[in-house]
């Protein structure tokens, strides 16, 4: 009898989906860079068990119509590109078509879209299987919201950390998102308790003070260096700032 079989589609997208998620932070990650890529002012993030036992991101970016909501969870699915040779020029976060249905293969996943003109529209996808879809109200954006990660998939399940681990890596993610992007709102909450709380600033500067303290920030000297193709631009703390920083965090 023959041993090497082609896998069930269910089952490859699952073995798939933990390229491109591994934890709750990475979901966050891969949800903030959607919300980013849709224009959005203001990404809102709250978890429960530090996004093991739940998360949603709320955005108020552009918005998906009932068809797109419905096709952007299937695998492939993108609006960045059209063919390969777009990959060469593409300016989005994200162009692979794979980060909605990976993390929808291995949850209960909810999406609930509006472009802001006419009714919105609920997508559900439990554990990649069935897509379901039904209008919705909801105001211009989107939210995503993402229950019992991994629960279909017991052995990544296992991997997670303890809950002050995976809230921490998720507000890290954040972070991170949050200095390349000063002029977007932030906040990630658990059980109405405020964990990151970033307004849109004014620029860069701002943001960082935001974060390490107006005396780290103001302390930070600018970077800027120009080498054919690519600039590199930003702030950098000297050893002993960045301690301090850390500190007072
Ligand atoms: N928050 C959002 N607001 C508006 N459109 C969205 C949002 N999230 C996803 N989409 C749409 O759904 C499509 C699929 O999203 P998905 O994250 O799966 O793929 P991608 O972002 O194109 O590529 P990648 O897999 O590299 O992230 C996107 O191309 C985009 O058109
Ligand atoms: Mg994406």
């Amino acid at each position: 009898m023959s041993q090497v079989k082609v896998l069930d589609p269910l089952v490859a997208q699952q073995v798939a989906a933990g390229e491109v998620v591994d934890r709750p932070a990475s979901v966050v990650k891969e949800l903030c860079e959607n919300a980013l890529d849709a224009g959005a002012r203001r990404i809102e993030v709250e978890v429960a068990d530090g996004g093991r036992q739940r998360l949603l991101l709320r955005d108020d970016g552009s918005g998906m119509s009932e068809e797109d909501a419905r096709t952007s969870v299937l695998r492939h699915a993108t609006s960045k590109i059209r063919a390969a040779g777009d990959i060469e020029s593409v300016a989005t976060l994200g162009f692979r078509g794979e980060a909605l249905p990976s993390i929808a293969s291995v949850c209960a996943f909810s999406l609930t879209t509006s472009t802001g003109r006419g009714a919105g529209t609920n997508v559900i996808a439990d554990g990649g299987g069935k897509v379901t879809s039904s209008p919705a109200s909801h105001p211009k954006g989107t939210t995503v919201f993402v229950d019992r990660l991994f629960y279909n998939v017991p052995a990544r399940r296992a991997f997670l950390k303890s809950a002050r681990a995976e809230r921490a890596a998720v507000a890290e993610v954040m972070t991170g998102l949050a200095v390349a992007h000063p002029k977007v709102t932030f906040r990630l909450a658990e059980k109405g308790r405020r964990l990151l709380s970033l307004p849109a600033a004014g620029d860069l500067v701002e943001r960082l003070a935001q974060l390490y303290g107006v005396g780290a920030a103001r302390a930070m000297r600018r970077v800027e260096h120009e080498s054919g193709a690519y600039k590199v631009s930003g702030y950098a703390a000297s050893p002993r700032g960045a301690a301090r920083a850390r500190r007072s965090r």
